[in-house]
């Protein structure tokens, strides 16, 4: 089988797979620009960017600047190709922020999940930029496509559906998170399809994502009816991540047993592995830290037991003792730190892997 080129908008890739945003820094301009390049769509993660000092006293500002470099960086990586675009999550306090930035620092596409994204096509304006909600649920999606066109007159020109065995946040219950069987990949297009044939919208491409990790995965949610696949963990490990070598090894050593799934300050569970700050939250402990900017419109500093910035940047920075290392349920297909061309060759060629 040959697969197919993924058309989102005016936007085309070769591969019919979209390189996820994973915060913070794993895909930063380096991993977008070098998916651009390899003939997928590349995502920079709006969350945790800018200098930490200066965001104490203007994290808004702040956050901009830097997102605005490295759209620009990763443009200049991939030689102004498309599609290239951000990711952003509606649970930041800069929210808003972020979208006007990536609009103006020209992103060809935004996904926006981590909550539902109602005023995103406020935010984007007249500008011509695909927007991609995020979505766990026929019912989610109903609501989101309602409100989008009763006050904006505007339908979402991909869907993305997370399953429950996907990497970061997840907007299921645990209960479904334990079955995940009850609300798979199979179950969640037949679901979503509907909502968009009875919204009189049944073309919007729907795009799977969790534990897709090889050219097989990808058949099979083609099989499945899918216009394309969102690919996280499979991706931490590439060489041009954001990560520090450190942390890629931390993933590269880990079994399916590290994983587990915590609440997350952001408010909804997460999936990550099973190292030391995650063993001392387990027993309870409640960290000591202090919150300059409030980043997340959900958390409660005074309750949570740690500040998830701080620790996405410790694994950022290679700290095992204080990172948070969100993954997916594959960590299996994490076995080696490899370029990302490794990857699209598997694809362009078949070879299984
Ligand atoms: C390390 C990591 C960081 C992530 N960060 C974000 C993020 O910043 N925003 C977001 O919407 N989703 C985030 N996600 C979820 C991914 O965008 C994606 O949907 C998911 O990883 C797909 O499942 P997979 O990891 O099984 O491929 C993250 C996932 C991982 C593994």
């Amino acid at each position: 089988m040959k697969l197919p080129p993924l058309k989102i908008r005016n936007l085309e890739s070769k591969f019919p797979v979209i390189q996820a945003g994973m915060g913070v820094r794993v895909g930063n301009s380096r991993l977008a620009a070098a998916t651009v390049l390899q003939g997928g769509f590349g995502t920079i993660a709006s969350v945790g960017l800018g200098d930490i000092e200066k965001s104490k006293t203007d994290f808004v500002n702040e956050s901009n600047r830097f997102l605005d470099e490295e759209i620009r960086k990763a443009r200049e990586f991939c030689a102004k190709r498309s599609p290239l675009g951000v990711n952003a999550m509606v649970a930041l306090s800069n929210y808003e922020a972020i979208i006007r930035q990536s609009v103006v620092s020209g992103a060809d596409f935004i996904i926006s999940g981590a909550g539902l994204p109602i005023p995103l096509p406020e935010y984007v304006g007249t500008a011509d930029i695909a927007i991609i909600p995020v979505v766990s649920s026929g019912r989610a999606l109903s609501i989101l496509l309602n409100a989008w066109k009763r006050k904006y007159d505007r339908r979402p020109d991909a869907i993305i559906v997370e399953s429950p065995k996907c990497g970061g946040h997840l907007g299921f219950t645990y209960e479904e998170i334990e079955k995940p069987e009850t609300r798979s990949l199979e179950i969640l297009f037949r679901e979503v399809k509907d909502v968009l044939v009875n919204a009189g919208c049944p073309n919007i491409p729907v795009i799977a994502a969790g534990e897709i990790a090889s050219r097989n995965d990808i058949e099979m949610a083609l099989k499945m009816g899918y216009d394309g696949v969102q690919i996280g963990t499979k991706f931490i490990v590439a060489e041009e991540s954001g990560l520090a070598p450190e942390s890629k090894e931390v993933f590269v050593k880990a079994t399916p047993e590290d994983v587990v799934v915590i609440k997350s300050p952001v408010g909804l569970p997460v999936r990550v592995l099973k190292t030391p700050l995650v063993e001392r939250v387990l027993e309870g402990h409640k960290e000591k830290f202090g919150c300059p900017y409030r980043c997340l419109r959900t958390c409660n500093p005074h309750k949570a037991p740690f500040c998830i910035a701080k620790a996405l940047l410790a694994t950022w920075r290679g700290d095992y003792e204080n990172g948070l290392y969100m993954t997916g349920c594959n960590i299996s297909s994490v076995n080696k730190i490899y370029p990302l061309s490794d990857f699209f060759k598997s694809l362009e060629y078949g070879i299984r892997s």
